[in-house]
């Protein structure tokens, strides 16, 4: 019998899959796993006992390109083991260099972009009757938003609403990687999101490039809010977050919207970029910081309780001293609840890259260092004031670092650690807030939420 066992274990297929990027490209990998799952691939922690690896790529910043050849070459000893191993590489960097990955490495065996993940299990099959070389990029407008899903977790779910990009930041590669901004039909949005509370998920987000502009383009008339709207009465579901909205496209509409449905939490993700007008100008941004800055104000004044975070780019070209104290005078105004900070790095067939003005890598990062401090100190007061509150968590997984210890989040996205059951991973209680970092926030249960 064990034998059997053995052998049955041995016969499974396995994929290893590691991904780099955005939300979407998490997103992307678990469609990934929910296709080769179908094909008989269970997905594997370790890339040392899999048939197939797939990496899917990045390619936001500098020397994605790089990187993704030196992950691969530490997998080279593998296949020289195993001749029989093969390598994919998806996402961002895939669409961008196409079949020149296969020229650059003789370790890949195939490449796909983004739009073209539901051919991989046709892939697998050209690859093991003909042999490495399959390239498949996808046009704008194949979709692949249906497929097959494997969530990894049962209480929170990524759900697409939109692919692509019609923005052209100056800066930023995604347009070109992703494609043009393609809204998805939203009863298969709300089918699949029934399909997810029917599996006992509490909690979706809602995730698109530019979520505030869902809609445009579909033969039916409907806007994020409306989307929102027609969410928020599904049963089991308990909570709604979304990313990322574009500051230019926040509508009065969706602040009514977050203000008025009880599942939509208190947090909004909006991404300022830079404080200066000049180089938000120059980023093609579409807004001014006061115009941002006016936003802001209202979403605080109907959602009192909202927490906000943010995505900077120091260094832009052109950034001079006066414009990076303006950002950094715009973080101290806003206080945001937490920011992800980038040094802005050159991309292909950006704009950007014509700007005069570019900055040395060095300044770059004494820029990005003074911001960091300058957050954390704003991150541990806005955390602090939460001390002696109660707050609602989801509670979605162990603390790995302690015995004993679940982690969960607020409706504000803040990280809660608590000591309790495991039994209460997938419910939502109340918890008191008794110590804080600029990190997360460390709480206890109440007396009547201690059982699940
Ligand atoms: N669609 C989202 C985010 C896309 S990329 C939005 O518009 O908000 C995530 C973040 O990466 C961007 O908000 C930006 O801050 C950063 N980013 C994109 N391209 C970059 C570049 N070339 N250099 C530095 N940061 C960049
Ligand atoms: Fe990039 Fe701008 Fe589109 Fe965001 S909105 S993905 S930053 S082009
Ligand atoms: Fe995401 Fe990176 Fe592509 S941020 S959209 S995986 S370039």
């Amino acid at each position: 019998m064990s034998e059997q066992l053995t052998d049955y274990k041995n016969s499974t297929k396995k994929v290893y899959i590691k991904t780099f990027g955005c939300q979407m490209n998490e997103h992307d990998s678990e469609r990934i796993a929910g296709l080769m799952a179908e094909a008989g691939y269970d997905l594997s922690e370790r890339p040392d006992d899999a048939q197939v690896i797939i990496l899917n790529s990045c390619s936001v910043r500098e020397k994605a390109y790089d990187k993704l050849r030196s992950e691969i070459g530490r997998f080279g000893s593998l296949k020289k083991n195993n001749p029989g191993l093969v390598i994919g590489v998806g996402g961002c960097v895939a669409q961008q260099e196409g079949k020149r990955l296969l020229g650059g490495s003789r370790l890949i065996d195939f490449v796909f972009g983004p739009r073209a993940i539901h051919k991989v299990p046709e892939i697998m099959e050209r690859v093991s009757s003909d042999g490495r070389g399959v390239v498949e990029i996808g046009a704008p407008g194949d979709k692949m938003i249906d497929a097959n899903i494997k969530r990894d977790n049962g209480i929170t779910a990524w759900v697409s609403i939109m692919e692509g990009c019609d923005n052209y930041c100056s800066y930023c590669v995604v347009p070109y990687t992703r494609g043009r901004e393609v809204s998805r039909p939203s009863n298969n949005i709300i089918n699949e999101i029934e399909g997810l509370a029917s599996d006992g998920f509490k909690e979706v987000t809602l995730l698109g490039q530019n979520v505030s502009s869902y809609g445009k383009g579909l033969s039916e008339s409907v806007d994020f809010p409306t989307l929102l709207s027609k969410i928020e009465p599904i049963e089991g579901i308990e909570r709604i977050r979304f990313i990322t909205s574009h500051p230019r496209d926040l509508s009065v509409d969706l602040i009514d919207a977050m203000a008025k449905l009880s599942k939509v939490c208190e947090h909004i993700h909006l991404p300022l970029q830079s404080g200066s007008d000049k180089i938000l100008e120059g980023m093609n941004r579409g807004y001014t910081y006061e115009e941002y800055r006016k936003k802001i104000d209202l979403i605080r004044n109907r959602i009192p309780s909202i927490s906000v975070s943010t995505d900077i780019i120091v260094g832009f070209p052109g950034e001079y001293k006066d414009d990076f104290h303006k950002t950094k005078d715009a973080l101290l105004g806003i206080g945001y609840d937490n920011i992800y900070l980038f040094r802005y790095s050159r991309r292909p067939n950006t704009a950007a890259l014509s700007l005069d003005g570019h900055l040395p890598e060095d300044l770059k990062i004494e820029r990005l260092e003074e911001i960091l401090l300058m957050q954390r100190e704003i991150a541990s007061r806005k955390n602090g004031s939460y001390i002696g509150r109660s707050a609602q968590v989801l509670f979605d997984g162990q603390n790995s670092k302690e015995e004993g210890g679940i982690v969960g989040r607020t409706r504000t996205n803040k990280v809660v650690y608590v000591k309790g059951s495991r039994s209460l991973i997938g419910h939502l209680k109340e918890v008191k807030i008794v110590s804080t970092s600029f990190a997360s926030l460390r709480g206890e249960l109440l007396e009547n939420s201690i059982n699940a």
